[in-house]
């Protein structure tokens, strides 16, 4: 039976998660979210198994991942579910947006959903893990990636998590993050170091980054993925004097040209 993974990601978290599940399938596809950033019509997904592997923002979805699910139709699928990633917290709520959203499309929501805890990067709020503590992160989260995968290969149908704080959480930040998101990139600034190498722009999933002068411009559509401020390979991107020297990061199962590849060619 054939499985579709729908994927987003800004610094490779949710495409390493992808990643493994679709090693332990069959047929598997695996495609950018980011791939259909600038198409309107409706996406039903010609699969057995389908599912979305995204980060947790704000205790809920990316913007591209929630408009993205708007236009999904799921009906056909056997079994769908969802892998949210995220630093700490905050999973369960995402995955129940994410729930209501297929619901009100196509009457079908998720069979199941999961959370797995990874290293964080919202690096305008605090540092990456390094070293060993990433390490350690990163094999706890292989473990249930693993135990995850076997679930959806066997179609376990699961209730979704829950949280009351969680949704609280949400609620209050949540908003806030979606209503100013695609501006937040007026905080990004780019210093000297910058050598004009244009990794910035061909990795952002938004297609926000443009080189003007040798230098990044953003054209606020940004989803803060954070993705430039990690990856550029001489620390040249700074939000504010917060990120200034601060541990970059990127999983470390996924490289510079598979995030590249994320906004594609578009389908
Ligand atoms: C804008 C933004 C908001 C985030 N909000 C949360 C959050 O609410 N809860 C949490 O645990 N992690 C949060 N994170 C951390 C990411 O969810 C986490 O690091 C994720 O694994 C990153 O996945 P990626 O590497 O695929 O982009 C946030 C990260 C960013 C960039």
């Amino acid at each position: 039976m054939k499985t579709i993974i729908y994927y987003f990601t800004g610094t490779g978290n949710s495409l390493a998660a992808a990643k493994k599940i679709a090693a332990s399938h069959g047929e598997t596809e695996i495609v950018p979210i980011a791939a259909f950033r600038n198409i309107t019509d409706e996406i039903s997904p010609d699969a057995g198994r389908a599912g979305i592997v995204c980060p947790v923002y704000f205790a809920g979805l990316p913007a591209m991942v929630a408009s993205f699910a708007e236009r999904l139709d799921f009906a056909s699928a056997n079994y769908v579910f969802s892998v949210v990633t995220h630093g700490g917290g905050g999973g369960s709520a995402a995955l129940r947006q994410l729930d209501g959203i297929l619901k009100d499309k196509a009457g079908r929501g998720l069979d199941a959903g999961f959370a797995v805890s990874m290293p964080g990067n919202y690096i305008l709020t605090y540092e990456s893990p390094a070293g060993e503590k990433r390490d350690r992160l990163l094999a706890a989260a292989d473990a249930d990636l693993e135990r995850i995968a076997g679930q959806i290969r066997q179609e376990t149908r699961l209730k979704l998590p829950n949280s009351p704080v969680t949704r609280i959480v949400k609620a209050l930040t949540y908003p806030r993050f979606r209503s100013h998101v695609h501006g937040d990139d007026r905080k990004f600034t780019v210093t000297e170091k910058c050598t004009s190498c244009g990794t910035c722009a061909r990795l952002c999933p938004a297609g926000n980054i443009e080189m003007g002068g040798g230098r990044p411009v953003w054209n606020h559509r940004c989803e803060l993925c954070c993705g430039c401020i990690h990856l550029c390979p001489v620390e040249a991107i700074q939000a504010g004097k917060g990120t200034e020297g601060r541990q970059r990061y990127r999983n470390p199962s996924v490289g510079i040209a598979e995030l590249e590849r994320q906004r594609g060619a578009e389908p």
